[in-house]
């Protein structure tokens, strides 16, 4: 039988505690500190309910789920994308839905990539208005090794996640108001790289260094809600472009055990809601990655590349 006496476990607690209470502090201590600190973490809770929001690549994935979410909260929509038809089908189906909002969903193209998208965008549908949510989440990914991999390609990628998300959030910055919230859908791939994704990779570290440089500006209390998403299963990778720059056209099966698109928003509405200002959006392994890559990058390389050789790509090398 084992010993469950009462010195033994006083005596097992007092050996194990620091190991416990000590990372428990390093994550609560910052946290309850946080609050003494200004910035947007600090304001009252964003309700949703009448609020303009703006979506960027709403016609499918998590845009979408993200257009159902905030409709269910009472937000009134403008959903774009270049997929028109997809756009007038989810406002449909949006107002046949059992959900209650007075407010009837808008949908208008929106190319990010084409600067005179945005202007007809601003002149014809904002007209002097408030946006007081933009969620930039339109994108693209690539597949494929660097030495194979088109400049095209990575300009191509660049052009919707980066300078896309610019040109909509330079354009739209004056109608969001400091009672408001931008919210960037960036990827655990902001963080950390992932081999034979590197234009995409690439793309998603800049944003999130373009929008960390935006908060520390003159706007320093309005909230930005970077995400930094594992995988959902959204059929992205699908999507991605190859090195011959059209779409890879299978899907990922990495992507396809992610997390539903649903779940995905819905986490991403509540930590909007809850004026958070980062969110990761993936299991805990991804953010040992995060972790290690700060804490001993030559060691967190060697998996990433190790990772790389199961990759279909690294085993044609
Ligand atoms: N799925 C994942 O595993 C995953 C993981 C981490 C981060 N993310 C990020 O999540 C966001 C949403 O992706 P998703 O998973 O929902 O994939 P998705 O279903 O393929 O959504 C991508 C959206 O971007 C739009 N888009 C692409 N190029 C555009 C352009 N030039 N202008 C305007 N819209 C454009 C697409 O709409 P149109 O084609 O109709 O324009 C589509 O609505 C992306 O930023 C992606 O990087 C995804």
């Amino acid at each position: 039988m084992p010993d469950f006496s009462s010195e033994m476990v006083i005596e097992n607690v007092k050996r194990f505690w620091p190991w416990v209470l000590i990372p428990a502090g390093l994550y609560v201590i910052p946290n309850l500190l946080s609050a003494l600190v200004p910035g947007p973490h600090r304001k009252p809770k964003l309700n949703f309910k009448d609020k303009t929001v703006l979506i960027t690549g709403a016609s499918t994935g998590l845009g979408r789920a993200l257009a159902f979410e905030l409709y269910a909260r009472g937000a009134k929509l403008i959903l774009t994308a270049r997929s028109i038809d997809k756009l007038k089908e989810l406002c449909e189906e949006l107002k046949g839905s059992k959900i209650k909002n007075r407010h009837e969903p808008v949908y208008r193209y929106l190319d990010i990539c084409e600067p005179s998208d945005l202007e007809k965008l601003v002149d014809l549908s904002l007209d002097g208005k408030t946006i007081d949510v933009l969620v930039n989440n339109a994108g693209l990914s690539n597949r494929g090794p660097v030495s194979e991999t088109p400049m095209s390609v990575h300009r191509q990628v660049m052009e919707v996640n980066y300078f896309g998300h610019i040109e909509v959030t330079r354009a739209l910055l004056p109608y969001i108001p400091d009672t408001g919230c931008i919210i960037v859908t960036s990827s655990v791939q902001g963080r950390i790289a992932v081999p034979y994704r590197s234009a995409y990779s690439a793309s998603k570290h800049a944003i999130q260094g373009f929008f960390d440089a935006l908060r520390c500006e003159e706007r320093h209390d309005l909230q930005i809600l970077m995400v930094s998403a594992g995988y959902m299963n959204t059929g992205f990778g699908s999507k991605a472009l190859d090195t011959s720059g059209k779409p890879v056209q299978k899907e990922d099966a990495d992507q396809a055990k992610g997390y539903t698109a649903e779940y995905s928003a819905q986490r991403v509405v509540d930590a909007a809601e809850n004026r958070e200002i980062e969110l990761i959006l993936a299991p805990f392994s991804n953010r040992i990655g995060i972790f290690l890559r700060w804490l001993w990058p030559s060691l967190f390389y060697f998996f990433m590349y190790k990772r790389g050789l199961k990759d279909e790509y690294g085993k044609k090398k």
